[in-house]
């Protein structure tokens, strides 16, 4: 299958971050400093990227401003002539800093808030005044005159409080909302008892979000990511494995998707170990998932087949124990009922922080 070329490239920079997220998507083993890739390196991915085609670049982490290097980084992609966004909690952040990305070509700022209340973005986040701080991001990055997403991820602590973080989102000067329940990878997995939302909550959030859109109508764009387990049908993991987009991590593999490494019959190619644009075409990693000769004859005799690409290959690896089923989450599963029996039935427990700040 000829895929295209790629539209998104998801730069992993770093893993360290001052938070310690309990339902952070990153690795449970995280890549140390030592091991990151040098400023020439990301600067020939930039480069790269841009001559096979990706459109936008996603500077992520970890907390990307952990890199002293990241003003640099920006100010190579938008000479390339990449859509530049920043995927950042706000934590090392400065007016200073944030103008100087925007002089280098930062085009939008993603900042993630984990409520609405001081006392709870502190107990969720692992870190003392992370409110105050994105709140003086937010005003900065709109004095910068940047776009401004603000991204919720949502569980069971603070679906309470999500009207409460709809209203704080439009008071930021957000121009769209990113509502996202918790996609159980990673760091994520060890928190799963104490993450999910109970099914009322999940209904709760629906409406709304349903009712915010038609208020909020011109001033804030809500964008909505259901939970997996109260779902009928999975959603389109990556939009496709290998359609869309790649993810790089902070040593250079690169991934179909951010927890790719996961599913540990598949070997991932480094950058500059050869051109990019063939990594993304021939590498065995990205063509294991392509198209749909690889999916379970249920998905193949699907009329969805095309829709959610079978859904998200980690999910069938951590669930079903094969990657190339049918995602459990997906009705037509025939782990389905398992499947949200083991969910409905996972004990709860208590907050494992994600700390790796230094690295
Ligand atoms: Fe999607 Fe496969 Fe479920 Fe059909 S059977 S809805 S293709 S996951
Ligand atoms: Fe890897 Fe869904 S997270 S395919």
């Amino acid at each position: 299958m000829n895929p295209g070329p790629p539209m998104a490239l998801l730069a992993e920079l770093t893993h360290r971050c001052p938070l310690a997220c309990p339902y952070c998507s990153n690795p449970v083993d995280l890549v140390r400093r030592s091991a990151e890739l040098p400023t020439e390196a990301w600067v020939s991915v930039l480069r790269e990227a841009a001559e096979i085609g990706v459109l936008h670049v996603h500077f992520s982490g970890g907390e990307p401003a952990s890199r002293r290097d990241l003003e640099a980084l920006v100010a190579v992609a938008a000479e390339a002539g990449l859509y530049t966004n920043l995927i950042t909690s706000g934590v090392g952040l400065t007016e200073v800093r944030i103008q100087a990305l925007a002089e280098r070509g930062l085009d939008h700022l993603q900042l993630s808030v984990q409520a609405p209340e001081p006392a709870l973005a502190d107990r969720i986040s692992g870190y003392r005044d992370a409110l105050a701080q994105k709140r003086a991001v937010a005003a900065w990055t709109n004095r910068a005159g940047m776009a401004l997403t603000v991204n919720a991820v949502m569980h069971r602590a603070n679906l309470g409080l999500l009207p409460q973080t709809i209203d704080m989102a439009v008071e930021l000067g957000a121009q769209r909302l990113e509502v996202a329940h918790v996609q159980y990878h990673g760091w994520a997995l060890r928190n799963r008892g104490a993450l999910l939302p109970t099914r009322a909550q999940a209904d709760a959030a629906r409406a709304i979000v349903d009712e915010a859109r038609s208020r909020l109508s011109g001033i804030l764009q809500t964008d909505y990511v259901p939970p997996d387990h109260f779902a009928q049908f999975p959603k389109p993991c990556m939009g496709g494995w290998g359609q869309v987009g790649m993810t790089i991590t902070p040593e250079g593999k690169v991934l179909p998707c951010h927890a790719a490494e996961t599913i540990p019959h598949l070997t991932f190619e480094a950058v500059g170990s050869r051109p990019l644009g063939e990594i993304w075409a021939d590498s065995a990693a990205f063509n294991a998932y392509r198209g749909t000769d690889w999916m379970s004859e249920t998905c193949r005799a699907c009329p969805r087949r095309e829709i959610d690409f079978g859904g998200c290959r980690c999910q069938a690896l951590a669930h079903a124990g094969d990657a190339a089923a049918t995602d459990p989450a997906c009705e037509r599963s025939p782990m389905n009922a398992e499947f949200r029996q083991r969910v409905a039935a996972e004990p709860q427990s208590a907050f494992v922080y994600r700390r790796f700040s230094t690295g």
